[in-house]
């Protein structure tokens, strides 16, 4: 009797098992052996290639966030990890080495006949200070600017993360409120220096000539010559062209898309750079490159031969009009 309600059991548990494994065959037997689950979907390269860009739907209120991938955001990344930091290195490192050969080579350009002890205005209070407002704002604008491109490569690993980010911080607030009285300057150097600075055949020639800095003629030119209509003009159009794209980055997405603030960064970072390395020889010539030059800017007024050297038509209707004055004694040397 035991043993068989023990064959019994078996048989129950054989045919439950029989039960369950053909239920579970039909399941089975739906289900392909290779399973591709994007076999009729389209490729998310090719989606990319055909769309330039891959967009999901979101709740977000941003819908910009949506944006999957889009290809143009990494040639800006490249632009900006690789590109830009060449291009900046070449005009700058290229720049400060011209202008060390030239130095050693040409020297101070002097006063040839020396100084004659009598002066002339060359920029009034109100140049000055307009001069000195823009040119310390865009050194600032200028270093706290390398610093987003330079300063993680070259500063990070001196100062450490601490120190870096404080003084990036920093620097990003020079950097944003520091372009409003720049942008101011550059309108008013448009404005107060753009009679002396539109380009006249006098300017070609001068030019030819190498302005008597290169070589030693002395072309003759009216307030401005040709070399500083050409820095004029590039403060004009690189300082117009850094504010307005500086402007879009600052308010994002105010009237661009990604595509404009790509472009706008674009412009911003290759003038930025171009913009200091010519900056660099306007401070050269102002400075170490030029005898005398620095006080038109300094006191607002240059020696009588100075001017003759530099400026000879400008001279003469200075005179003209009785603006030579004597400097107070003791200041000058008389050469003559
Ligand atoms: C430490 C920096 C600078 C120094 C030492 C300096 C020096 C000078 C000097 C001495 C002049 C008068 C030249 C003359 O009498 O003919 C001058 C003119 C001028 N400066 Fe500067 N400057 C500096 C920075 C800047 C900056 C940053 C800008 C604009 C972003 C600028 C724009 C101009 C312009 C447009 C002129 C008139 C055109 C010319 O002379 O080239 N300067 N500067």
């Amino acid at each position: 009797m035991t043993a068989f309600l023990a064959r019994v059991g078996i048989a129950i548990g054989v045919l439950a098992l029989v039960a369950v494994f053909t239920a579970a065959v039909p399941v089975a037997a739906q289900q392909p052996t290779q399973v591709n689950p994007t076999a009729s979907a389209v490729q998310e390269q090719q989606l990319v290639q055909e769309m330039r860009r891959i967009d999901g739907r979101c709740t977000l209120p941003d819908q910009k966030a949506c944006t999957l991938e889009q290809p143009a955001g990494r040639d800006w990344r490249q632009f900006n990890q690789v590109t830009l930091p060449w291009i900046g290195t070449i005009a700058i490192i290229g720049m400060l080495a011209i202008l060390v050969l030239f130095y050693l080579i040409r020297g101070m350009v002097r006063i040839e006949r020396g100084r004659s002890g009598r002066t002339v205005v060359r920029f009034n209070a109100f140049e000055r200070f307009v001069h000195w407002m823009t040119a310390v704002c865009f050194i600032v604008l200028a270093l706290s600017g390398l610093n987003i491109t330079f300063g993680k490569d070259l500063l990070l690993p001196l100062i450490g993360p601490e120190a870096f980010t404080g003084w990036s911080q920093w620097a990003k607030y020079a950097h944003n409120y520091l372009s409003f009285p720049f942008t101011l300057g550059v309108v008013l150097i448009f404005l107060m220096w753009i009679a002396g600075n539109i380009p006249s055949r006098l300017d070609v020639e001068w030019l030819k000539q190498g302005g008597g800095i290169v070589g030693n003629q002395h072309p003759p030119a009216r307030r401005f010559n040709g070399g500083q209509k050409v820095i004029y003009w590039i403060v004009v159009l690189g300082g117009g062209a850094v504010a307005v794209t500086g402007y879009l980055l600052m308010f994002p997405f105010w009237g661009t898309g990604i595509a404009g603030m790509q472009t706008a960064q674009v412009v911003h970072g290759i003038v930025g750079v171009l913009f200091v390395a010519v900056m660099l020889a306007h401070i050269y010539i102002g400075t170490i490159g030029m005898e005398g030059a620095f006080e038109a800017m300094g006191t607002g007024t240059v020696d009588e031969n100075w001017a003759q050297q530099h400026h000879s038509l400008w001279l003469e209707e200075e005179k003209a009009r009785g603006n030579v004055a004597a400097a107070p004694s003791g200041r000058m040397q008389p050469a003559e």
